[in-house]
């Protein structure tokens, strides 16, 4: 763990939107133009819930959930997560994997257990994080705060082009109803609800290239900075 007072120096984008936002596509690229780390945070959660699964802990007990985020032998590799000395692949990346971590991301245990091991990322020269709460709880001083949004249709759309093309099968019909439902729960959990902080810049990607969306938030960062 490092020292607090040293840690506020060290500048934070946190980046928090809806699934399949291109959040985590934008927050990757903005951190490679400014040479920042960059932190996946619903990889967390995917892979804590993974880990449950494997270990055989239900998706609702929470005692034992958090006991297990705690204890989590995590390690990031560009995008590729590592869990216990195995890179956890594209078992976390699945629709089935989303929903485990939406499940367990509503237990206030689990988001507690997990909240230091995100912060333990704010390393020299600055970090570049997405999720749901990174602006609101877990990087509140973050120097520049974005809510990242598209319609429901659009994320549907590339949700469904990201996973035919990593070989997965996808039905445009259902992913837009799993969306819609993740949204919800996403937004009405009690603890680190998803939605815009007031000091949060909106961007709505609907009509938006990926390349313009990174340089609107670099813009915004240098603006900030
Ligand atoms: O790509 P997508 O937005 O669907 O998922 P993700 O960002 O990988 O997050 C998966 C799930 O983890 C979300 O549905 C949230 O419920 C949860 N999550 C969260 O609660 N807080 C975060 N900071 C990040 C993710």
């Amino acid at each position: 763990m490092s020292d607090r007072l040293t840690d506020l120096a060290i500048p934070v984008i946190a980046i928090d939107g809806p699934s399949a936002s291109g959040k985590g596509t934008v927050a990757a690229l903005v951190a490679r133009e400014l040479g920042f780390h960059y932190l996946d945070s619903g990889a967390i959660y995917r892979v804590t819930a993974h880990a449950a699964q494997r270990a055989g802990i239900a998706l609702d007990d929470e005692d034992a959930l958090a006991r297990l985020a705690r204890g989590l032998d995590l390690r990031f590799d560009g995008t590729e997560v590592w869990l216990a000395g195995e890179p956890a692949g594209d078992a976390i990346r699945t629709e089935q994997a989303g929903r485990a971590a939406s499940r367990i991301a509503a237990l206030p245990a689990v988001r507690a257990a997990l909240l230091q091991l995100q912060r333990d990322f704010r390393r020299p020269p600055g970090l570049v994080t997405d999720g749901r709460d990174m602006g609101s709880v877990v990087f509140p001083d973050a120097r520049l705060k974005v809510f990242l949004t598209a319609s429901a249709e659009e994320r549907a759309n590339r949700r469904y082009k990201q996973l035919i093309e990593k070989g997965f099968d996808a039905n445009l019909a259902a992913l837009l109803q799993d969306l819609r439902e993740r949204d919800a729960r996403d937004a009405a959990r009690a603890l680190a609800p998803l939605r815009q902080a007031a000091d949060a810049m909106l961007l709505d990607t609907t009509d938006l290239a990926i390349d313009e969306a990174v340089q609107r938030v670099v813009a915004a960062y240098r603006k900030a900075a």
